[in-house]
C-alpha cells in the first residue's frame, strides 16, 4: 500500500559538477528500477544543475530546507515558490542537524511543512531523540512532542503528502545504526500517532528511518512493518552506494 521511498540526504557536500556527475551516473544504475520512489536532496546552488540531469527519470529533486515565506527581506533563506521553480518535489524540514545546530523550534518546522504543502511541494519531516533523551527513557515523549509540534498545521486531506523521517540523533553520521527492532519500535509507535491525529490517512503516510543506513543494513530494515523507506546521509554521496540502498530487495536474505 504505501510506496517505499528512498532519499539521499547530501548535506553541505558536492559542487554542480560533482552533483551533476552524481545525478548522470546514478540514473543510468537505476533506470530499471519501479518499485520505490527515489529522491536527491542537493544543496541549494546545485538544485537547479541536478533538476536537468534528472529531467526524463523517475528520480525526484528535493530540497534540504526551506522558509515558509513566499518572499521578502529574509536574507539568505529560500521561499516555496523557488523551490516550485528549480523543479522540486520534495523538501527535508526540521533535520536534527537544523534543531540542534540552528536552533530550529517544531513550531517554525510546522510552518515550512504547512508553507509547502500549500504549494505542492511534499515536506519530509525529521524527528528523533538525542542519547541522553533514549538513555532517560524519553523517546516516545520526545518523538510526541515533536510530531505534535512539527505537524500542527497539516490537515487531514494533505497528510497523505508527508514524509516522515525518524531519525534517532544518536545513530546519525556515526555508524551506529538503530537495530531493525529499536527502529521498528519508534516507527511503531509513530504510526499509531500519526493514526490517532489523521484516522486512516495515519496509515498511508510513509515513515522513513534515518541514521548510518547503508547497502549492507537496509533490506532488514525496509523488512520491517513500520519502515517505508530510509534518508540517507553519508552512504548517498557515492552514486553505486545509493544505488545498492534503493535495490534494497535483491540483497534480502
Ligand atoms: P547518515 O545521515 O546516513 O550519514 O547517518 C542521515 C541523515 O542525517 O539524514
Amino acid at each position: 500500500m504505501r510506496v517505499p521511498i528512498l532519499a539521499a540526504n547530501w548535506k553541505m557536500h558536492k559542487t554542480i559538477g560533482e552533483a551533476v556527475a552524481f545525478a548522470q551516473a546514478f540514473a543510468l544504475l537505476v533506470v530499471d528500477v519501479a518499485h520505490a520512489e527515489m529522491v536527491i536532496a542537493p544543496p541549494f546552488p546545485a538544485l537547479a544543475a541536478v533538476a536537468g540531469a534528472l529531467r526524463g527519470t523517475r528520480v525526484a529533486l528535493a530540497a534540504q530546507n526551506v522558509h515558509p515565506e513566499k518572499q521578502g527581506a529574509f536574507t539568505g533563506e529560500v521561499s516555496p515558490p523557488m523551490l516550485v521553480d528549480v523543479g522540486c518535489g520534495y523538501a527535508i524540514v526540521g533535520h536534527s542537524e537544523r534543531r540542534h545546530l540552528f536552533g530550529e523550534s517544531s513550531a517554525f518546522v510546522a510552518k515550512k511543512a504547512a508553507a509547502l504543502l500549500a504549494h505542492g511541494v511534499r515536506p519530509i519531516v525529521c524527528v528523533g531523540e538525542t542519547l541522553d533523551e533514549r538513555e532517560a527513557s524519553r523517546t516516545f515523549a520526545v518523538l510526541e512532542d515533536q510530531l505534535t509540534g512539527s505537524l500542527a498545521a497539516v490537515s487531514p486531506e494533505k497528510a497523505a503528502e508527508v514524509v516522515i523521517a525518524y531519525e534517532p540523533v544518536w545513530a546519525i553520521g556515526t555508524g551506529r545504526t538503530a537495530t531493525p527492532a529499536i527502529a521498528q519500535e519508534a516507527h511503531a509507535m509513530i504510526r499509531g500517532w500519526l493514526q490517532k491525529r489523521f484516522g486512516a490517512t495515519g496509515d498511508a503516510i510513509r515513515i522513513q528511518y534515518g541514521g548510518s543506513v547503508k547497502p549492507d543494513n537496509v533490506a532488514e530494515l525496509m523488512a520491517q512493518p513500520d519502515i517505508d523507506g530510509a534518508l540517507v546521509g553519508g552512504a548517498s554521496l557515492e552514486a553505486a552506494s545509493f544505488a545498492a540502498i534503493v535495490r534494497y530487495q535483491e540483497n534480502a536474505k
